[in-house]
């Protein structure tokens, strides 16, 4: 399927819907949108166009997120937290997206366990639902970590990978993740470092903030604040901490050009009704052309010697929080 983009048409700011894909796409007042695409670069615009259009094609934005960020980025720090469960616990998984960690925690946690994902964002829990697990009995709950639906001291553990980046009330959060575990049960979360600490792909922020504009910085996963901003929320909630430490491993994409796509394509944010939204820009709008070729030659600039026969691959840090009810 292609993506029409017309190359006269002028577009309003604001937020729109990419609504083959269930992605959403973000406008803003930049000065790419407010010129508009010039034509000079019709072959290049062309090629892109094509490109972006193959890349979506008509993938969910859970077929997109299971497809890309999954296997580049997501799993090998999965699949670490997930270790942190024992068997026979009651673990919730919260912000569980897809079930990626809620499948690790089923096999750790065996069949005398119990497993809960917790998610808003029903796109994503469908296809969770729609896994098969073995180990531990899985359910999946509709609803936001601000205010879970579930009773105090139901769980023995509340696993949390990269989810805490997007929920709206942190301290409700963590006040609502110590209400529910049972004393002493264990927190284990994961959130990314910040792009200062990101040793190949910390040019990202920098180059989504000035071509495609600076509201897309605080936005982007990557600014959650680092271990001071986990432990300022454990300890406010009255959790007490156990680990705090940056692990890194690496991110692997088959090429620059589509570590490139995933990002205009898949880059994660909260949307205004609080559930995940993907993408930076919108796809059918040609204005944002030139803001996707520059940052393209900025992740060719900084991330070319990392590129060998095998693709792209580059160490991704993230600061994990052990803590204790
Ligand atoms: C980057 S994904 C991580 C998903 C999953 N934990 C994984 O590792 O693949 C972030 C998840 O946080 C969820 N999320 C967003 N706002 C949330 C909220 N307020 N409460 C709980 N989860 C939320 C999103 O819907 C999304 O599934």
């Amino acid at each position: 399927m292609r993506i029409n983009f017309n190359l006269s048409k002028s577009y309003p700011a604001g937020w729109c819907m990419v609504g083959r894909t269930g992605c959403n796409a973000r406008l803003s007042n930049t000065s790419y949108a407010a010129q508009p695409y010039s034509g000079r670069n019709i072959f290049y615009a062309e090629e892109c166009v094509t490109r972006l259009a193959d890349f979506v094609g008509t993938q969910s934005m859970a077929d997109l997120y299971d497809r890309y960020w999954v296997p580049a980025a997501l799993d090998v720090f999965a699949r670490e937290l997930a270790k942190r469960v024992q068997p026979g616990t009651h673990v919730l998984d919260l912000g569980t997206g897809t079930g990626l960690v809620a499948g690790y925690a089923s096999e750790r946690a065996g069949p005398a366990g119990e497993v809960t994902g917790l998610d808003p964002t029903t796109d994503l829990l469908g296809a969770a639902r729609a896994k098969q697990f073995s180990g531990a009995h899985v359910s999946w709950i509709e609803g936001s970590g601000e205010e879970m639906p579930f009773e105090d001291a139901s769980f023995d553990i509340v696993l949390c990978h990269q989810g805490l980046q997007y929920v709206t009330d942190r301290e409700a959060t963590f006040s609502e993740i110590k209400r529910v575990l049972k004393p002493g049960g264990q927190l284990h979360a994961g959130v990314w470092s910040s792009a200062d600490r990101q040793p190949a792909f910390g040019f990202v922020e920098d180059s989504l903030g000035s071509h495609i504009g600076a509201d897309q910085k605080p936005i982007h996963a990557w600014s959650f604040g680092g271990q001071e901003e986990l432990r300022r929320l454990a300890e406010g909630a009255g959790l007490t901490i156990e680990r705090l430490e940056t692990v890194e491993h690496p991110w692997r994409f088959d090429s620059i050009q589509q570590f490139i796509d995933v990002q205009i394509a898949c880059a994660g944010r909260t949307d205004e009704n609080g559930k995940l939204a993907m993408g930076l820009v919108d796809l059918d709008d040609e204005s944002w052309l030139p803001a996707i070729d520059a940052f393209g030659k900025d992740a060719h600039a900084a991330l070319g010697s990392f590129v060998s026969h095998s693709g792209l691959s580059a160490p991704f840090a993230s600061d994990e929080m052990s803590a204790k009810a």
